[in-house]
């Protein structure tokens, strides 16, 4: 099969397009036609294999582990692993297999949905990693309740424009943070509130809110603290500015162990990408209530372009890899 592969971390140009063995499903997988697969800021780090304290979490200490890069996808199913009961061959899926830069990829029988009716391929693949991140932020994390005030900063990145939905379906009223170009997308996800953070310092406006997603830019704590009400929630999900070593845990960290001695509540989180989770967004979907907000498609021999117009700050909602090309031989004739 087709893949794109990295032998070594670096930039976006360690990566090549060539043939490798198919995978094939284990006992508990399923091995998923890929038709396209969406990406996403992990997938950088973890192609770069920074910061490093990733490479002792599985992903290789010198070289990755799995040279294919990629988790969010959508596809078909292809074939089942023993053990395998919610799933069969010709299902549309959509979820996480490690290595979904490729015309085939096993994945989990619990890390795949049934794909929602309603959607493409194309938007089917960029739901589960970053929706997920945005439904466990505000419901798990951050305990949304109707009618509360929500700040998401960076409600224009992939996180974001879920939790800009997501909130306004939990019934809360949502104000975004995110750069002016980028402030019309957000307003018609559904935020009542926009703010530019090129001309605008949320920090020192006079509104209050009892929850705050932090998905973007990295703003010190206590700009965070001073508009979350005394009671409210911040939850952090993460930044790209961090350096190589902590890659902006710190900033986490002092959140966690500050928030026993305050009453705000203070915390962060890695999401757990799980099967309810996937349905949760699925019904939301289905209902009208969640539309994934993609931002542009490139071919699979495109991935490093991809990955540089994202990490240049150009997507808006999410960028997705269109694993079938038109005029392709994929999916080979049977
Ligand atoms: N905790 C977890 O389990 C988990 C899961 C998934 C992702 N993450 C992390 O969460 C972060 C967000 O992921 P993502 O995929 O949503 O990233 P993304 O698509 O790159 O979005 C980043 C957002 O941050 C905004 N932003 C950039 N600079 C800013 C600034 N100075 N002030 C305010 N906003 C700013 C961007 O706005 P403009 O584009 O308008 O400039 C954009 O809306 C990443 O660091 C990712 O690694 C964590």
């Amino acid at each position: 099969m087709r893949a794109i592969v990295q032998d070594v971390y670096g930039s976006a140009d360690v990566l090549e397009l060539r043939d490798v063995e198919c995978p094939v499903a284990g006992d508990g997988e399923v091995l998923v036609r890929v038709h396209a697969a969406g990406l996403d800021q992990g997938v950088w780090h973890i192609m770069a294999g920074v910061p490093y304290p990733i490479r002792l979490a599985g992903y290789g200490l010198r070289t990755p582990k799995n040279p294919v890069p990629g988790a969010d996808l959508a596809g078909v199913v292809e074939a089942i692993g023993s053990g395998v009961t919610r799933f069969r061959p010709g299902d549309e899926v959509f979820g996480i297999g490690m290595g979904s830069f490729a015309e085939y990829v096993r994945a989990r029988e619990d890390k795949l949905a049934p794909k929602p009716a309603n959607l493409t391929f194309e938007q089917a693949a960029v739901i589960a990693i970053s929706g997920e991140t945005a439904l466990e932020a505000l419901r798990d994390k951050g305990k949304v309740r109707p009618g509360q005030e929500v700040l998401v900063v960076g409600a224009s990145g992939g996180v974001g424009t879920y939790a800009v939905q997501l909130a306004k379906a939990f019934g809360a009223g949502v104000t975004g943070v995110c750069s002016a170009a980028k402030a019309d997308m957000v307003r018609s996800l559904g935020a009542d509130h926009v703010i530019d953070y090129t001309r605008d310092d949320f920090a020192q406006r006079e509104a209050r809110y009892d929850l705050i997603l932090d998905t973007g830019g990295a703003a010190s704590l206590s700009r965070l603290r001073r508009v979350l009400r005394p009671k409210g929630t911040l939850v952090i999900v993460g930044a790209e500015t961090g350096g190589p070593w902590l890659g902006g845990l710190d900033r986490a960290l002092r959140a966690m162990f500050l928030s026993p001695f305050v009453g705000q509540r203070l915390g962060t989180f890695v999401a757990k990408e799980s099967y309810e989770a996937m349905l949760v967004l699925k019904d939301l979907i289905e209902a009208g209530k969640v539309t994934p907000a993609v931002d542009r498609a490139f071919p699979l021999r495109e991935v490093p372009a991809a990955i540089d117009y994202m990490r240049d700050g150009n997507a808006r909602g999410k960028v997705v890899i269109s694993v079938r090309e038109p005029g392709s031989s994929y999916p080979p004739a049977r």
